[in-house]
């Protein structure tokens, strides 16, 4: 359930599918009980978009690192940020996004709130305790702490950047951030893509950002 964290950028000899995500959307039925038990946290801060296709980017990092324990991985990308469904709403846009927003007290209780959240739904499902806890110590911290624990850890941490690439993700959060997308474009290519920790990511992420910027025409749009 923990698996030590090699070396960063973590390699891979497995191929990387860097096909447009919508290719390849979560497969199987087996975390539906959990999305059927978080659907109000799924209405927060666009978690409806955000979360099932972070799952989706998670898929694709999971079978370019075998070694990962997918059940984790997935249930934790899943769940790590329902809490935004359980803090004062106002404050999301007003704190989580602007100043240093990094370090918002916000982050903290949605990171908090997300734990509560995993430890409500996941016994009742039948998860086990280990389990459980391995999918906390994800969500805890996922945003304000700076390093990854695990490989697991570094593979939500990528999923929840990657799927900010997508032109979906650059809708939204270059709302989030007032920026229009041909900057929040920019800002993916010098600012998130140097924070990926795994060679997958960073080729998925290079990817769908070429597509986004012409989809988008952000070379005359700016
Ligand atoms: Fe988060
Ligand atoms: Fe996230």
């Amino acid at each position: 359930m923990r698996t030590e964290l090699p070396p960063t950028p973590v390699v891979t000899s497995r191929p990387v599918d860097t096909s447009p995500i919508s290719l390849t959307p979560p497969a199987g039925a087996d975390l539906d009980p959990i999305w059927a038990a978080v659907v109000p946290e799924t209405r927060t801060r666009s978690n409806d978009i955000h979360l099932p296709i972070s799952l989706a980017y998670a898929e694709r990092l999971c079978a370019a690192y075998p070694d990962a324990d997918r059940l984790v991985v997935r249930v934790a990308i899943l769940l790590h940020d329902t809490g935004w469904g359980r803090v004062d709403e106002d404050r999301i846009l007003s704190e989580g996004f602007s100043g240093d927003w990094r370090k918002a007290a916000i982050r903290y209780e949605h990171e908090k709130q997300g734990c509560v959240i995993a430890r409500e739904v996941l016994p009742p499902l039948g998860y086990a305790p280990e389990f459980v806890d391995a999918v906390v110590d994800i969500i805890d911290g996922h945003d304000t702490r700076k390093e990854a624990r695990t490989l697991e850890d570094a593979l939500v941490r990528d999923a929840d950047r990657l799927w900010r690439f997508d032109h979906a993700g650059i809708a939204l959060a270059s709302g989030w951030f007032k920026m229009d997308p041909a900057t929040y474009c920019d800002r993916l290519a010098s600012e998130i893509v140097p924070e990926l920790l795994t060679e997958a990511a960073i080729a998925i992420a290079h990817a769908e950002l070429r597509r986004s910027q012409d989809l988008l025409k952000t070379a005359v749009l700016r």
